[in-house]
């Protein structure tokens, strides 16, 4: 395992070295994911949507359809909310349904 790391340490700095290229090719053309919109939660609701010692409500496992209605109640405002009006106005429906599906497939486990 040790070694295992080792040579991973080793390699990285090439992939580091190739994959901006491709990335910003990839970012240019592909929608974001859930995954990468569902990252931008991370400061409030932990990484992967896990609570942890993040401060605030965990998304991990949440099913499909709450999360979506949850975002839908925040940005029409018929559910109160301190911050979350403010994020859910950043968001489609779409994208809605992309993060809830990224999240619902996140274990509660860390
Ligand atoms: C600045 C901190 C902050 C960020 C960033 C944030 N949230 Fe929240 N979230 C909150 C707070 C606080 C609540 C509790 C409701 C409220 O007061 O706004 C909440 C509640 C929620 C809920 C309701 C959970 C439940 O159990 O019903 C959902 C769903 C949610 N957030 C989704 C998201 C998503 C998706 C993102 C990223 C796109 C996000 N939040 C980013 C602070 C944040």
């Amino acid at each position: 395992m040790k070694k295992f790391v080792y040579t991973l340490a080793l390699l990285l700095p090439l992939f580091a070295a190739t994959a901006p290229a491709q990335e910003s090719v990839a970012q240019q053309t592909e929608r974001p994911t859930g995954e990468m919109m569902g990252n931008t939660c991370a400061a409030c609701h932990g990484t992967y949507g896990r609570l942890g010692t993040a401060a605030f409500v965990p998304l991990a496992g949440m099913e499909v359809e709450e999360f979506v209605r949850a975002m839908r109640a925040f940005r029409d405002g018929t559910r109160p909310s301190t911050l979350m009006h403010s994020v859910a106005v950043g968001f489609s429906d779409e994208e809605y349904r992309a993060m809830a599906e990224f999240f619902a497939a996140q274990g509660t486990e860390e």
